[in-house]
């Protein structure tokens, strides 16, 4: 039976497809933009190596969860989930899980696509020479990309735009042949620019500050960011690892491709670390930027080093490919969803779906520049909150949406779906089949848990 349903879907042409794309949804903003600079804000080596901790022990066993969800269903993952808690008598209710997958997925894209943007616009102040101008007009530029809507909007409908062309293409013809080009080519670039930092820029600082362990400087507070970066960089329960695992082709291992994913995830990560670091200290700036780190610190220092706007303009190329593998993955589910239940075709599934994101995006691009309509003020608990539309987004898929889903994920896969089931997708596996249930069954939904309850400020640490 399992495998047997009719799915209108085509699959992987080969494991090393799947990896590749599947390193693709991984490999994203996530590494390059915000783990560089929340490993800054968090003190650098004992963050990584907890992090790193989180991967292993959580992250890996919840995408392995997911990816067998699909592989079992061959569905957009709402009606996967429903089809394995059918074929294990559990409650249909279940099938939440994968709508709030599908839902997050949306949401994350919707404002994914406004800072790729700035990425895209970004490149082309690299190929305009704005890189080596002096440091004035340098700090200006994002401030002046982001002073009023259109140029943002601009950007980000060119990468919308994109999306929709690459996902109406289909899987083998669109997205299988976006990441054959654009995976390899992004990992040269990031390799190229790590060289490039390590002759130029401050490299023993970069390895000291990375690699040496300063356990005093790791708060509770940087735990939690470790886990939920864990969950934000593998892209767990945001739809993708499920939609992905539907196109699986039956023989693939899950176990070895998931490692393979997360090992090239976390490589990059470091990698990247490796490449903004050595030119930021190089410069003499420090690593606790926030978010402005790489548009704004970044191109500054570029701006000092040899060959600096060449390079800078590589660096966001590099960002952007980085980017635009995640963007497809993140649309796919909505895509499949209505090619299966609406009957679309798959150029028309895709433009309604991107329209529905474009639209939601300028919630984040009004928000961006600064437009009053954008700012939400509500009271929590008696407590006066002031939010931009991005704020909330990120506030909702971040810290409720994912870290929910991800127990869900792990409950489901843990306790209610058939022992049975699963044990077939892991034959080869045999060994790893038991440590992996227990991480599933009860650490995950414990850690993820207590994560989410210092998230949401139930827990004060
Ligand atoms: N993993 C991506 C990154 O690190 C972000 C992402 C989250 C992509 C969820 C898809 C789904 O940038």
């Amino acid at each position: 039976m399992r495998g047997g349903l009719k799915s209108v879907h085509s699959r992987w042409s080969n494991h090393f497809a799947y990896v590749l794309a599947a390193t693709g949804a991984a490999v994203g903003l996530g590494n390059i933009w915000k783990f560089p600079y929340i490993m800054g804000e968090h003190g650098g080596g004992a963050f990584v190596l907890v992090y790193l901790l989180c991967i292993a022990v959580i992250g890996i066993p919840v995408m392995m969860a997911e990816v067998s969800i699909g592989k079992c269903g061959r569905q957009s993952p709402a009606y996967a989930v429903k089809k394995l808690a059918e074929q294990s008598d559990a409650s249909w209710g279940w099938r939440s899980i994968g709508w709030m997958g599908l839902v997050t997925g949306y949401l994350i894209l919707s404002f994914y696509a406004v800072i790729a943007g700035w990425a895209l616009a970004y490149v082309f102040y690299g190929i305009s020479g704005e890189f080596i101008n002096d440091r004035e007009s340098i700090s200006s530029l994002f401030s002046n990309l982001n002073r009023s809507p259109l140029p943002l909007l601009g950007w980000s409908s060119v990468i919308i735009l994109t999306t929709v062309i690459v996902v109406g293409n289909g899987l083998k013809h669109g997205l299988e042949r976006a990441v054959v080009y654009i995976m390899p080519a992004m990992f040269l670039l990031l390799v190229i620019m790590a060289i490039y930092a390590a002759r130029n820029g401050d490299f023993s600082q970069t390895l000291s500050f990375m690699f040496s362990p300063n356990f005093s400087s790791l708060t509770v507070n940087g735990v939690v960011v470790a886990l939920g970066h864990a969950f934000f960089t593998l892209s767990l329960a945001s739809g993708v690892m499920m939609m992905y695992g539907a196109y699986l082709p039956e023989e693939t291992s899950i176990t070895q491709t998931s490692l393979w994913i997360a090992a090239a995830d976390t490589l990059v990560a470091i990698i990247a670390g490796l490449a903004i670091y050595p030119i930021v200290f190089a410069q003499g700036m420090a690593p606790g930027q926030g978010p402005g780190l790489i548009f704004v610190t970044l191109p500054l220092s570029f701006a000092q080093m040899p060959f600096g706007g060449f390079f800078g303009t590589l660096f966001f190329i590099m960002l952007v490919f980085a980017a635009f593998t995640s963007a497809i993955a993140l649309i796919e589910a909505s895509v499949a969803y209505l090619i299966e239940r609406a009957t679309f075709k798959r150029w028309p599934a895709a433009a309604i779906s991107g329209f529905g994101i474009w639209i939601l995006s300028l919630g984040t691009v009004m928000s961006f520049t600064g437009f009053e309509v954008t700012n939400f003020k509500f009271a929590v608990f008696g407590e006066q909150i002031e939010a931009s539309f991005f704020q909330m987004i990120d506030y909702l898929t971040a810290n409720l949406l994912m870290p929910i889903g991800g127990v869900l994920i792990a409950l489901f896969v843990g306790w209610a779906v058939k022992p049975s089931l699963l044990k077939q997708e892991f034959q080869r596996d045999m060994l790893i089949y038991p440590l992996w249930r227990f991480l599933l069954r009860y650490l995950s939904p414990v850690a993820i848990l207590l994560v989410f309850l210092t998230l949401i400020g139930v827990i004060n640490v």
